[in-house]
């Protein structure tokens, strides 16, 4: 596994100091894994919820969306297993008292292995590991750490606790008044979004006279106590999933896991990346709601690792949801069945997941872009920092750049702004050299910076100037709007 942390420090700079992302309560000396998004980070983000939601729903005929509220009653964290079986095994060490991921240690310590050339020892390390974690194998998986001699990065020692299981939900209480045995109030904060649309599975399709097969889509903040949150917005506390649940007939589940991969796989090369950079990695440990799993995994800095699951989740959730609620969870499907010559009447609808974390994917789209280049000539060394976001993806698409603040330029620049800024984000600026105005451009990954000069005053022409190729070409004003749009499409 080829990975490159020098490549990963650089990237997480470049976020801090372009207003990408900053640590989250930065001034307190910050919160362990939180983060906030700053100007360009907030709007790249909206950019690829609203691709993902454009293509989930209006791409979709039979699928609509929902945004349903964080806190849920807490009978349907019961319900749906997360209070018995959300859990991860940790381990802690005696010494620094510091608690650890089992898995997370291991994988750490194969990850070293690797970088050290023993790539052999590491794979074995690892499927050793996959098979005890499998069989629920706590006291081998602390074997194994013992075994391997896996020390705390802390206190350098491998004085080990047993492994225990910890449950990642978040509690709080609700109210303000504190109940008798205190455990009335408690509701949790939801560890995925998925729940939201189970509860209100029949309020949409009965509302939205839906037909099986259909989807409900959501995008929406979920919370987990991760133990090791690390590696910057890859494994957070709070992070936000883009999920979507399609209810299907049972028996078809098959098929349809298959149509999702697929179509889940051609949405992220629509944004230009290439193939070998993603593969699937088949669940061996299934969730307790699954029939089949996968992860659509892409080739970080820090090596392949998971940015998507696809789940077959049976009738699980609804099921479940029916027995505590007591409400009816079933759908009338009046198609025939060829077999019996008769409708296939009531069922509890099987469902296919798709869930893709938010973060990892504009972690995906900013390890993607960013690139180093080496502009220098014989003349003089020179280089660039050049974020080459997909344009639709960008958080800005357009600067105006006077090329200087006087005779009339800045007017014409403005009315250049005017025109544009209600079809997309644009940018204006005329502090400093026109080469220093674009290089902050390519460094938030502005697709295109346009300059007005006096050239424009006498023939109403800009000189457009393209961020990848860094092209510079002589455009009509009148047909600057269409350029953009078109690239933004
Ligand atoms: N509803 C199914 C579900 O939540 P998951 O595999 O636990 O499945 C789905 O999570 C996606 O959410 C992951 O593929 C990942 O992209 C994202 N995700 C999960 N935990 C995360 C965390 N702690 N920080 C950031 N993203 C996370």
């Amino acid at each position: 596994m080829a990975t490159d942390s020098n490549q990963f420090q650089k990237i997480i700079s470049h976020c801090k100091e372009y207003g990408f992302i900053f640590p989250g309560s930065e001034i307190y000396d910050g919160q362990q894994a939180v983060y906030d998004y700053g100007q360009w980070g907030s709007e790249l983000k909206k950019n690829i919820k609203d691709y993902w939601w454009d293509s989930m729903t209006r791409m979709h005929e039979n699928i609509v969306g929902i945004d349903a509220a964080i806190f849920m009653h807490p009978t349907t964290w019961k319900a749906s297993g997360h209070i018995d079986n959300f859990n991860d095994p940790m381990i802690d060490n005696k010494d620094s008292k510091k608690r650890y991921r089992v898995d997370h240690l291991i994988e750490t310590f194969a990850e070293e292995l690797t970088s050290s050339g023993n790539e052999i020892l590491a794979n074995e390390i690892l499927s050793s590991m996959e098979s005890l974690l499998a069989k629920d194998d706590f006291l081998g998986l602390k074997k194994l750490i013992e075994d391997k001699k896996i020390k705390c990065n802390i206190s350098g020692t491998c004085n080990w606790t047993d492994v225990r299981q910890f449950n990642l939900m978040f509690s709080t209480e609700f109210g303000s008044t504190a109940s008798e045995n205190g455990e009335d109030n408690i509701v949790y904060l939801r560890p995925e979004t998925a729940q939201g649309i189970f509860v209100n599975f029949l309020n949409v399709q009965k509302t939205g006279r839906m037909k099986i097969p259909f989807g409900i889509a959501q995008i929406g903040k979920a919370f987990r106590n991760e133990i090791v949150a690390r590696q910057f917005i890859f494994r957070m506390r709070e992070f936000e999933q883009m999920e979507m649940q399609f209810f299907i007939r049972p028996g078809t589940q098959k098929q349809w896991y298959e149509f999702w991969k697929a179509e889940r796989l051609k949405w992220h090369l629509s944004l230009g990346t290439s193939t070998d950079n993603y593969r699937f990695h088949d669940h061996i440990k299934l969730a307790h709601y699954a029939d089949a799993a996968c992860d659509i995994e892409y080739n970080f800095p820090i090596g392949f690792k998971e940015v998507e699951g696809i789940h077959s989740r049976t009738d699980f959730d609804l099921k479940q949801h029916q027995e505590f609620s007591k409400k009816k969870m079933q759908y009338f499907d009046n198609d025939i069945d060829e077999a019996t010559g008769k409708p296939f009447g009531n069922y509890i609808p099987y469902v296919i997941e798709t869930s893709i974390g938010l973060d990892r994917m504009f972690l995906l789209v900013m390890s993607q872009a960013y690139t180093e280049e080496d502009l220098s000539t014989a003349e003089k060394q020179d280089s660039r920092v050049v974020l080459k976001f997909p344009a639709k993806l960008a958080p800005l698409k357009l600067a105006v750049l006077p090329l200087v603040k006087k005779d009339g330029l800045p007017e014409i620049a403005r009315k250049i702004m005017d025109d544009c800024k209600s079809s997309f984000r644009c940018f204006y600026e005329e502090k400093d050299t026109i080469g220093k105005r674009y290089r902050r451009m390519d460094a938030i990954g502005t697709p295109f910076c346009v300059t007005v000069d006096y050239q424009t005053k006498e023939d109403n022409t800009v000189t457009i100037r393209y961020r990848d190729s860094m092209k510079q070409e002589r455009i009509s004003i009148e047909s600057l709007k269409d350029i953009v749009l078109l690239a933004i499409r």
